[in-house]
């Protein structure tokens, strides 16, 4: 399952649902897509960390998050906006943008394990001004609006997998993003699965490209294969939020 992506790391790899098929067949459906699988991987990452102190899986990797910093930093993006990382996991990128400096986060996952080892490292960090939280981002609770940067890496490439109506969930993925950002808002994406084009079409209502990042190619089992997406988009005045 863990491809080395991006310089390291995992990526959530998914197979099309139809050889050649168009984004809208979707990816073969996977234990990738459910809660179960996410709440095992990190109950098993909380426990290494417990004993080893090992803080687990970074997916994509450590430049993944640094092309992400390198992007706010070059444009002068506010210390204290307030960023939200869809589908922490282990918050291992919380770390870093506190390290940065930025002082208003908010780490949402909807596994509670996922939660847990967030919390365990933040603490061992020394850091407890992080906001965390266990949300469906596909259900998201009000209190969760207003973002200035959103942040995706891998989370959309797992609910793509969803085995119960994908297609569908992509879509509810979409709204919520609207419903959580702030006109011109930005939301920063990283993705295995999806090229740059497809993630065009998936978030063409409501968001416009505003830079693509550069990013390596990467080879598994010896093939030479696709390229992690990563893009920025911004929020335009016209989207699906109800709120
Ligand atoms: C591939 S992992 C990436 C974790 C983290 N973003 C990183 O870069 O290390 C996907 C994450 O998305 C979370 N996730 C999947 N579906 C979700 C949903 N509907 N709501 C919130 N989190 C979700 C999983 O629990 C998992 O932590």
């Amino acid at each position: 399952m863990s491809a080395g992506a991006d310089g390291g790391g995992g990526a959530v790899a998914a197979e099309r649902a139809r050889p050649g098929g168009s984004p809208e067949d979707g990816f073969v459906p996977s234990a990738l897509g459910t809660r179960e699988h996410w709440d095992a991987v990190y109950e098993r990452e909380l426990q290494t960390f417990q004993e080893y102190g090992d803080t687990g899986e970074i997916w994509f990797g450590e430049e993944s998050m640094n092309r992400l910093i390198r992007w706010m930093q070059k444009h002068k993006i506010p210390l204290d906006s307030s960023v939200l990382d869809i589908g922490t996991g282990n918050g291992v990128f919380l770390v870093e943008l506190a390290k940065f400096g930025f002082s208003n986060i908010t780490g949402i996952d909807y596994s509670p394990s996922a939660i847990q080892l967030s919390g365990s490292i933040l603490k061992k960090e020394g850091l407890s001004n992080i906001k965390l939280k266990v949300e469906d981002f596909l259900n998201p609770s009000p209190e969760l609006s207003g973002f200035h940067i959103c942040i995706d890496k891998g989370t959309f490439d797992a609910i793509s997998l969803n085995p119960d109506n994908a297609v569908e969930k992509r879509r509810q993925y979409v709204t919520s993003l609207s419903e959580v950002l702030k006109i011109k808002g930005f939301f920063l994406i990283t993705s295995c699965n999806w090229t740059k084009e497809e993630l065009l079409t998936e978030f063409s209502e409501g968001f416009e490209l505003f830079e693509e990042l550069p990013t390596p190619k990467f080879s598994f089992g010896g093939r030479c294969g696709n390229s992690v997406a990563a893009l920025v988009f911004q929020k335009t005045g016209t989207s699906l939020e109800k709120r």
